[in-house]
């Protein structure tokens, strides 16, 4: 049961939400292949992993690139025999109100959110139709379900990841895959450290469980969503959000 003994890849897990998720299976028994853009701190993540006796290898990949995506399939298939866990969380913002948003804002966080959630699972959807099993997790957000201003860009790049999941749960359900998502609130990583200190705090006054979440939150929600557990869960988007939209 669980994850023992699967082969997972997680994208963008050099740092953060995906480092926590790499960490994560690895400590419940996965072989985890932590792919980013940045390779000198995916090394050193998976460097890290493996100093909890997993076995972890680093790739680096650009998720927006099909070729990446394939080479990154590839590599883990050569490498680890398999690939039953895929974990699409690369992800970035790049905000901005509409009126300002430039054209390669909008176009930067489409390629990584919503092109890099399409190459990676098709390139794995590939061995996963042969091996007649596999199980996919993309990373989604609170701002595809409820919107946020100043994200236009990156709202819809999150709402197409959850129709992207659930059209991809239905194609691929009887070659036994399922495909989910989460869809995390606020979280503290990098990507919110960027929010200034008195918006930061107006903002954890309106989550009911009055923190922002950690990355460990969401972790433990994929790994869920990936254990042999979650086998009848399909196209269903999971909310890790303290309550902030219910
Ligand atoms: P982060 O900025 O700490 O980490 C993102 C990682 O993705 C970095 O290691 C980066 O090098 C990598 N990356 C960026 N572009 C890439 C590309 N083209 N190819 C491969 N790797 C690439 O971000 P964080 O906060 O850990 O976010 C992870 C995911 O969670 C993202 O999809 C994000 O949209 C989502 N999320 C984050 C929330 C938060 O509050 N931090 C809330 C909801 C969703």
């Amino acid at each position: 049961m669980g994850v023992e003994n699967k082969v997972a890849v997680v994208t963008g897990a050099a740092q953060g939400i995906g480092k926590a998720i790499a960490t994560l299976l690895a400590q419940k028994g996965a072989t985890v292949v932590v792919c980013d853009i940045n390779l000198e701190m995916a090394t050193e993540t998976a460097r890290e992993i493996e100093s909890g006796g997993a076995t972890c290898h680093a790739i680096k990949a650009d998720v927006t690139q099909l070729g990446d995506a394939d080479q990154i399939v590839k590599e883990t298939v050569e490498q680890c025999g398999s690939l039953d866990i895929l974990v699409n969380n690369a992800g970035i913002t790049k905000d901005n109100v509409l009126l300002r948003m430039k054209e390669e804002q909008w176009d930067q966080v489409m390629a990584v959110n919503l092109k890099g959630t399409f190459t990676c699972t098709k390139a794995a959807i590939r061995v996963m139709m042969r091996q007649k099993k596999g199980t996919i997790i993309n990373v989604a957000s609170i701002t595809g379900l409820m919107g946020n201003a100043g994200q236009a860009n990156y709202s819809a790049s999150k709402a197409g990841v959850i129709g992207f999941t659930k059209a991809v749960a239905r194609e691929y359900a009887d070659r036994g895959i399922t495909v989910n998502a989460v869809a995390p609130g606020f979280i503290a990583t990098a990507m919110t450290d960027a929010i200034p200190e008195k918006e930061r705090e107006a903002l954890i006054n309106q989550i009911p469980l009055n923190r922002l979440g950690s990355p460990e939150d969401v972790a433990n929600a994929v790994y869920f969503l990936a254990s042999e557990e979650a086998s009848y869960i399909t196209g269903q988007v999971i909310s890790i959000n303290g309550g902030l939209y219910m």
